[in-house]
């Protein structure tokens, strides 16, 4: 049979709201995750964690255990098998927890010291809570307090310049009619995805096979290979469905964990976290001291901007939440600087959380912004508009695509923010006060290199391949209709295959790049297969693929600031007699490129406004000074929104069209998230005059 892609040429897919592909299996139960995947002689490991914060665990006395029903082996630093955690993987040096085993130091509380592996998951929990370890403890800090005696300037982080500077900022300080000058905090928040981290690990034929739940399995392959000094093409990891994740998902202990155990037992070995073992294993958001320093001249121009976060990190590894970096985008000033300092305290290494530094700076940054809309007279849209930059405020390069006053505009107009009074403190009904505020958002737009294949099969279906992680974003259904308008067919032609890292090296979903990436490689393949196809010519049993490689492509992109923008509107009501506030509207306006499938991207929109509404009022993870460990450390002691907290949330977007961009598709993950909290506390300063720098802004803050 002889297929044509452009006979009837379909169009339209990019643009057109489509239910998940996997929707379905995924509400019926047909879809299994990486914990439900049955396989023969399945084993089962539990992680036992440190319960101090620091210091050295004694050999371990495992002969009891051993003897328990059902248990299998228990491994630990006196008998796992040796790893190599030297290596440089693809965000630089892994971060020391995947290195289990490999010694007796604990260098925060929730460690893991040990691995009980047993016929089934109850048997090596039993186990794993009868062993006893004993340390030789050591004293601990975990104190996180601004102005820490031991912060310092970290070298580079991967993700962004340690420090900004330009201009004479003292000279602009003193030269200004308003200036802002104030602290800002945010605390210590924690990834808690609905699916539990869970991985299976097999030897297979001389292979290693991983059925995981991740951001990206050629990644997470690489990284394992690494760490066990394979060769890649020794190592396959599937992970087809995942049930959430925003930074945390990809190599931790557990998949590690369970390769060691079948390693030793021959047979496969499952490893689940428990949700309390996430609080240590996983990465969290790091707390933030930031301090703003605004000047402005008496219209509002900016004359300095000043941006310093201090947040931290562990004793085992560098991590810097990059919380001064949204200025770097958004906001021009005569003088400008933006600075990030560490403290190493005992505690685990923080990782990224959506919108890793963008979600914290944002708060400090766009309530600055309000205070200095307030003590100018002038509006807070006009206030931003009147510092809009031409070009990068410190590249000085030109921006790809800005749109963020257009977000301002229909924002306001769908809002009605012209009907606003700016004086605080006015509107009341009844117990409530009630106000408004607004704040920009803005995240990267990135890129990274991906591989796809797309196959003309001969049923006159096609196939793509890429691998792709769909996080629950609809990731799969996206790279669907991206293929349906590139090879001008209907979607419902064409499978899509994502999530196993035999399909071929690709971008992970993190850092909102994952569509761009995708997108990029999958169209590049489909025109290619195009060209093929319009040769003319049958199409044999095997099909006829087409391969893309986008690395080259990226490369010569040409430099720019490339960056997804936003606007978002709060309402909040605040009762003067328990100190809740209540949010009663939320509005996110964003310029984010093409957007390619409007369902699930408002899905995405309307998440990353709720996680910013559960920063702004709820979420944060306590530790107790003496234990070093957390107070709460589960779903009942971390408060974060349910659905009652959550009102009615309108997300849409403006048309941003990027010029000469192969792709036009920019990233929409992370930029809900960027700014809500800011403009809660804007609407909540709004509603009753005060201002809060401190997240959550708890009942008890409030009164
Ligand atoms: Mo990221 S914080 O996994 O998009």
């Amino acid at each position: 049979m002889t297929t044509t892609t452009d006979s009837a040429a379909f169009t339209g897919a990019v643009g057109s709201g489509r239910t998940r592909v996997e929707g379905r299996d995924k509400v019926t139960g047909a879809a299994r995750y990486a914990g439900e995947i049955p396989f023969a002689e399945l084993a089962h490991g539990w992680l036992v964690l440190s319960t101090v914060a620091r210091g050295r665990v004694r050999p371990l006395e495992d002969a009891a255990v051993l003897a328990m029903p059902g248990v299998l082996a228990v491994l630990h630093h006196g008998n796992a098998p040796r790893v190599d955690t030297g290596y440089v993987g693809m965000l630089g040096r892994p971060n020391p927890v995947v290195g289990l085993f490999q010694h007796d130091r604990v260098p925060f509380v929730g460690w893991p010291v040990a691995l009980v592996v047993a016929e089934t998951s109850e048997q090596a929990r039993e186990a794993a809570e009868t062993l006893v370890v004993r340390y030789d403890q050591e004293p601990h800090d975990v104190a996180f307090v601004a102005g820490h005696p031991g912060a310092y300037t970290p070298r580079n982080s991967t993700m962004a310049d340690a420090e900004t500077a330009t201009g004479d900022m003292e000279a602009e300080l003193r030269a200004a009619a308003f200036v802002v000058d104030e602290e800002y905090a945010t605390p210590e928040e924690h990834h808690s995805s609905m699916e539990p981290h869970a991985a299976t690990a097999r030897w297979d034929g001389g292979r290693l096979d991983i059925v995981d739940s991740n951001q990206g399995s050629s990644w997470v392959a690489a990284e394992l290979a690494q760490l066990f000094s394979l060769d890649p093409s020794s190592v396959r990891v599937r992970s087809e469905h995942v049930g959430g994740a925003f930074g945390s998902k990809g190599l931790s202990p557990h998949q590690v964990a369970a390769v060691m155990a079948t390693t030793v037992l021959h047979r496969p070995v499952r490893v689940v976290l428990t949700r309390r073992q996430m609080f240590s294993l996983v990465g969290f958001r790091s707390p933030t001291a930031q301090r703003i320093r605004l000047a402005a001249d008496a219209d509002g121009r900016l004359r300095a901007f000043d941006h310093r976060s201090q947040s931290l990190t562990s004793t085992v590894y560098e991590f810097v939440e990059t919380s001064a970096v949204l200025g770097r985008v958004l906001y021009d000033a005569d003088a400008h600087h933006t600075l990030h300092t560490l403290v190493r305290l005992d505690v685990p290494t923080p990782t990224w959380m959506r919108a890793p530094g963008e979600a914290p700076g944002s708060f400090a940054v766009e309530s600055a912004l309000d205070e200095l809309a307030e003590k100018c007279g002038v509006d807070p849209i006009a206030l931003r508009a009147r510092n809009e930059p031409a070009v990068g405020p410190v590249s000085g390069l030109p921006f790809s695509s800005r749109n963020v006053l257009a977000c301002f505009e229909e924002g306001a107009r769908r809002f009605g923010w012209a009907d606003r009074d700016p004086r605080p403190g006015l509107r009341r009904e009844g117990r409530w006060l009630i106000g408004t505020g607004t704040a920009a958002a803005t995240y990267p737009s990135g890129v990274g290199p991906s591989t796809a294949a797309v196959t003309a099969e001969p049923d006159g279906s096609f196939t793509v391949r890429i691998n792709a992680a769909d996080i629950g974003t609809g990731a799969r259904t996206a790279m669907n209709l991206v293929a349906a308008d590139a090879l001008a067919v209907d979607p419902d032609r064409i499978l899509v295959r994502i999530g196993d890292s035999d399909l071929g090296p690709a971008m992970i979903a993190g850092g909102s790049t994952g569509t761009r990436s995708w997108a990029w490689a999958v169209k590049l393949a489909a025109g290619e297969l195009r060209e093929r196809l319009a040769l003319g010519g049958g199409i044999p049993p095997e099909g006829i693929t087409a391969r893309s490689n986008t690395a080259e492509a990226i490369g010569a992109l040409a430099k720019m600031e490339r960056h997804s923008f936003g606007a978002q509107f709060a309402e909040a009501a605040v009762d003067v007699t328990t100190g809740e506030v209540r949010v009663r509207r939320l509005l996110g306006i964003y310029a984010a490129g093409t957007i390619v499938n409007p369902l699930t991207a408002r899905s995405q929109f309307i998440g990353g406004m709720t996680w910013g509404l559960s920063m702004a009022l709820h979420e944060e993870a306590i530790r107790d000074r003496a234990s070093g460990g957390h107070v709460g450390a589960d779903l009942a002691g971390y408060h974060f929104a349910a659905h009652a907290d959550v009102p009615v949330i309108e997300a849409d977007w403006v048309e941003d069209h990027v010029p000469g961009d192969p792709v036009g598709i920019k990233g929409i993950g992370e930029i809900g998230v960027v700014g809500v909290a800011a403009a809660i506390a804007n609407a909540v300063w709004h509603a009753t005059g005060v201002r809060h720098r401190e997240l959550p802004i708890r009942p008890d803050r409030v009164l």
